[in-house]
């Protein structure tokens, strides 16, 4: 069967195919309730192209997110990747997500702070566990610049050499955007090259780049 389109995929989570049957779908003052998402539309479908042409299907195993929100992002990772770990410190965005879920097999949901040492101890069980390492970071948690700074360093060590890591937010969110440039243009002190950073920056802003050491 081919591969959905980027399009596809953006169009069927919001058609809610990844959704649990309506029986568990939570109600809201008559509403169906639809797990938003915080991205935006010409940016997702682009990186999505982005994604999946650096990473093919079959090499596409784990993928990490740090906040889960209301599981939109999860969502859409699930239909490229094997499996899909989120961190989330909000215990009724994991409650509501892990409930809505369709397919629970292949996702895992860490409730707790990303920056506590424990949960990388947890990501690095659930890693075990899979027998794979990271084949795609996403850093959208925090975004304080002190936050996105231990985010990174404590997950992008869990990233394979191929693997992306992305960061969310950098057009927008002036302390994200700050540690992006860092990473670039080689001012970060623990890095000693720039890295090749890609962008699109429509609206919040999404940069990427391949993890070639
Ligand atoms: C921008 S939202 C994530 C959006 C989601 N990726 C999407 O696109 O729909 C950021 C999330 O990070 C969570 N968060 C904030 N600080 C965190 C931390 N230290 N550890 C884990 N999650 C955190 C927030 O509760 C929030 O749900």
């Amino acid at each position: 069967m081919d591969e959905l389109t980027s399009q596809q995929i953006w169009s069927s989570w919001q058609d809610g195919l990844c959704r649990e049957d309506a029986s568990l779908v939570i109600s809201s003052g008559g509403n169906e309730w639809i797990p938003r998402i915080q991205q935006d539309e010409r940016e997702m479908v682009s990186f999505l192209d982005a994604l999946k042409s650096l990473i093919p299907a079959e090499q596409r195993k784990v993928a990490l997110e740090i906040g889960l929100f209301e599981g939109g992002t999860h969502l859409i990772w699930k239909m490229l990747f094997k499996h899909v770990i989120s961190v989330e410190i909000n215990p009724s965005s994991c409650l509501i997500v892990a409930k809505t879920l369709k397919d629970k097999t292949n996702s895992t949901i860490i409730c707790a702070s990303s920056q506590l040492p424990g949960t990388v101890k947890t990501v690095q069980k659930v890693l075990a566990k899979l027998g794979e390492a990271i084949d795609f970071l996403l850093i959208d948690g925090d975004h304080s610049k002190s936050a996105v700074e231990s985010d990174y360093l404590n997950y992008e060590p869990l990233v394979r050499i191929g693997g992306v890591i992305a960061f969310h937010d950098s057009r927008e969110i002036a302390p994200v955007r700050d540690f992006v440039a860092d990473l670039e243009y080689g001012r970060y002190c623990h890095k000693e090259e720039a890295v090749k950073m890609q962008h699109f920056l429509y609206h919040h802003g999404i940069s990427y780049y391949v993890k070639d050491r």
